[in-house]
């Protein structure tokens, strides 16, 4: 099998090939996803959501992080696999983001790292590329900024916030970033900046004209169906599968249906 490298995805959006990604936290999924296809996995830092069940992105910690990369890694043979810093390895220090960075990939074997935002963190973003580590943006809605925003509803929509995106954009870029995630910005938007830089643009929430897409594996699944934002197609209904099966199950155990004679030694 020919892995996906950055080089691959550069020249997907360099001959209009659209980019697939989606998120997968543990040895099981990662390895349906992977077979299936998927171009990124990305062991984001909503594992602190949907595998953890906190209500926010911020709690989950860079050894967790470590352990759900490493399960995936063992998992992917042809997918580019890319791990979300969490909150509190990177920013403002970077001496942190570097040995943070450096930490994932050592001891995961990932492929590259996400960091959340733009001017901010520029200095991170140069010292863990210095070293060699790719790294993919994330600009727009950013979770791990969260009590900043005060809500989860569409970032940039006025010119100054807008600007902002599209300058952190162009500077990721130049920093020499392999790609950037955009989550729920105005479509035009979108599309402004991924015509903008050269590199890949995947985005969540920000419309079709961009290089590629990602959702979180769980709620594409319905697996999680408390969580129905407008950017969300759901291509299953998991939860409502799973509920039979174990139903069923229960059902089969109470009325000594199971084992029969054919499962029993
Ligand atoms: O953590 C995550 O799942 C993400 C994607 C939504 C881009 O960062
Ligand atoms: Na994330």
């Amino acid at each position: 099998i020919k892995r996906v490298t950055t080089h691959v995805l550069q020249e997907m959006k360099d001959r209009g090939e659209k980019i697939s990604m989606l998120t997968a936290y543990d040895f099981s999924m990662a390895k349906i996803v992977d077979a299936a296809g998927i171009d990124i996995v990305l062991v984001g830092d909503s594992a602190s959501n949907v595998m953890a069940g906190h209500e926010t992105t911020l709690p989950i910690t860079l050894d967790q992080m470590i352990y759900h990369a490493s399960a995936v890694v063992r998992a992917v043979k042809r997918s580019f696999i890319v791990v979300d810093i969490p909150f509190g390895s990177y920013q403002g220090n970077s001496s942190e983001a570097l040995r943070s960075a450096i930490r994932i990939m050592k001891e995961s074997g990932a492929h590259a790292i996400k960091v959340e935002g733009g001017a901010e963190i520029k200095e991170s973003v140069v010292r863990i590329l210095s070293a060699g580590v790719p790294v993919m943006g994330h600009l727009g809605l950013t979770p791990q900024s969260i009590y900043k925003f005060g809500t989860y509803t569409v970032r940039a929509k006025e010119e100054a916030e807008a600007a902002k995106l599209l300058e952190d954009a162009k500077m990721l870029e130049e920093c020499g970033c392999f790609a950037i995630v955009l989550e729920k910005i105005p479509a035009s938007l979108a599309k402004k900046v991924a015509e903008t830089v050269s590199i890949p643009v995947i985005g969540i929430g920000a419309g079709g004209d961009v290089d590629g897409q990602v959702l979180v594996m769980h709620d594409m699944l319905g697996i999680t169906q408390e969580f129905k934002p407008r950017f969300l197609r759901q291509y299953a209904d998991l939860q409502g599968i799973m509920t039979e099966a174990f139903t069923n199950y229960i059902k089969d155990v109470k009325n000594r249906d199971f084992p029969n004679k054919s499962e029993s030694y």
